[in-house]
């Protein structure tokens, strides 16, 4: 009998120690926490033939969209191609593949089909679960582990995670009481499951429980903001709220503070830092050169259009910044990936192309075109991924250039459907009234 893992699954090449490491940076990873990477380089240390080992490692290393890493991620899977393995092992390996080369969709139903057959495999749902965020299947989000949980129960190592994110796919389906009532039971099992957090402060969001979410963040703030991964993601949403109250001064605090002052140049944390500028930019504050850093971070990735969300991103800052090259540069990116294989290609073509040909509209002045280049994208924008809370950002851009264009209708027609989802947010009876 060989190795397993404390659901009972073979872990082909380990040993107990490494075992027991495994399920400790899977645990890390459950809820964003510590350093995963290093946790399992000890288990691989331990014995280069651990399977798993190399999956998570791999894993690790393609779910942050980072375009520096895949090469990481490549030198984990032809490792894992050389080991014995079982079933479930070598299907981890296929959809590492599949994303390696592009094919993000076909990466998401490997890994579907993996849980149907294994459904106790968390590291294969959360996977999965972070493909059908960059995929934006908000359905999947949610059945992913609907389909997942019976096979499950309150005891087992890991069940927050399960519900933790079902909490998020729920939130994202609009199934908010639920939503929040899987996160908060998430929560009592495991207070750091960042993720879980997560979740409950969407659903804050959508609803514009402002008060509620900042005490949210507030109370849980040892819990989600120490030594953990996400944190900048969950700082961006405490920002959030403030600058639904019209609190400028704490959002460049926050934004000075926790979400950029540690410059970092990962493009999850760069995309944070970029969403929260244009924001701002968007309601005229003064942002006194902030752009500059978070160009100067966006620049590696300028020429990679590795995926269309983040490019999105990156051109705010360009345009923010007014780095005329490093836009020609995104561009021409994108044109090739637009003309290449591989899932991508249809983000930037659908979504991605004409958002970032909207922000640099926006960014000239030209409100018209901004407009029409956005009003076609509100219905799609869910296919290159994110959030709702994210994707907001295309409607808040659209209702800006609609007021500064003098689309009075328009601006208040898309005011009054802010106000009617979220009654009691300040922001929204703001655009409300510039609409007149
Ligand atoms: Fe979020």
């Amino acid at each position: 009998m060989g190795t397993t893992d404390s659901l009972g699954l073979a872990l082909s090449g380990a040993g107990a120690d490494s075992a027991h490491r495994y399920e400790q940076a899977l645990h890390q990873l459950q809820c964003y926490m510590g350093d995963p990477v290093a946790t399992i380089d000890a288990a691989i240390a331990e014995r280069p033939d651990f399977a798993m080992g190399h999956v998570l490692h791999a894993w690790l290393n393609l779910l942050g969209t980072e375009p520096a890493a895949l090469p990481v991620a490549r030198q984990d899977l032809a490792r894992l191609m050389g080991l014995a393995c079982t079933p479930r092992e070598r299907t981890h390996g296929q959809a590492i593949a599949a994303w390696l080369d592009g094919r993000w969709r076909d990466a998401a139903r490997l890994l579907e089909d993996l849980s149907l057959e294994h459904p106790r495999d968390a590291l294969a749902l959360q996977a999965g679960h972070v493909l059908d965020f960059y995929l934006g299947d908000a359905r999947m989000l949610r059945d992913r582990l609907a389909r997942a949980l019976p096979a499950w129960s309150p005891a087992m190592p890991g069940y927050h995670a399960l519900l933790g994110m079902q909490a998020f796919g729920l939130e994202e389906t609009g199934a908010y009481g639920r939503a929040e009532a899987q996160g908060r039971a998430a929560l009592e099992l495991e207070p750091r499951d960042a993720w879980a957090h997560h979740a409950v402060a969407h659903v804050m969001e959508m609803q514009g429980r402002t008060q509620e979410g900042i005490a949210w963040m507030r109370e849980r703030q040892s819990d989600w903001a120490e030594d953990n991964f996400f944190a900048v993601h969950n700082w961006w949403h405490r920002a959030l709220y403030h600058l639904d109250l019209g609190e400028i001064d704490q959002v460049l605090a926050l934004f000075d503070g926790p979400v950029f002052g540690g410059r970092s140049t990962l493009a999850l944390d760069l995309v944070d830092a970029s969403a929260l500028l244009w924001r701002l930019q968007l309601r005229g504050v003064a942002l006194g050169g902030r752009w500059h850093e978070v160009a100067e971070r966006w620049l590696s990735f300028a020429d990679t259009a590795y995926y269309a969300f983040n490019d999105a991103h990156a051109m705010m800052a360009f345009v923010g910044d007014g780095r005329v090259e490093a836009q020609q540069t995104l561009l021409a990116a994108q044109a090739r990936a637009m003309a290449g294989q591989g899932d991508n290609a249809g983000f930037t073509r659908e979504v991605g192309a004409p958002l970032v040909q909207a922000i640099q509209a926006f960014g000239a002045g030209e409100w018209r075109r901004t407009a029409e280049l956005l009003r076609p994208l509100r219905g799609i924008a869910q296919r290159f991924g994110g959030s709702h809370a994210q994707r907001d950002l295309i409607d808040l851009t659209l209702i800006e250039a609609a007021l500064r264009d003098g689309q009075q209708a328009l601006a208040r027609g898309l005011a009054a459907e802010r106000v009617d989802a979220k009654p009691a947010s300040p922001s929204a009876r703001e655009l409300l009234r510039r609409a007149g």
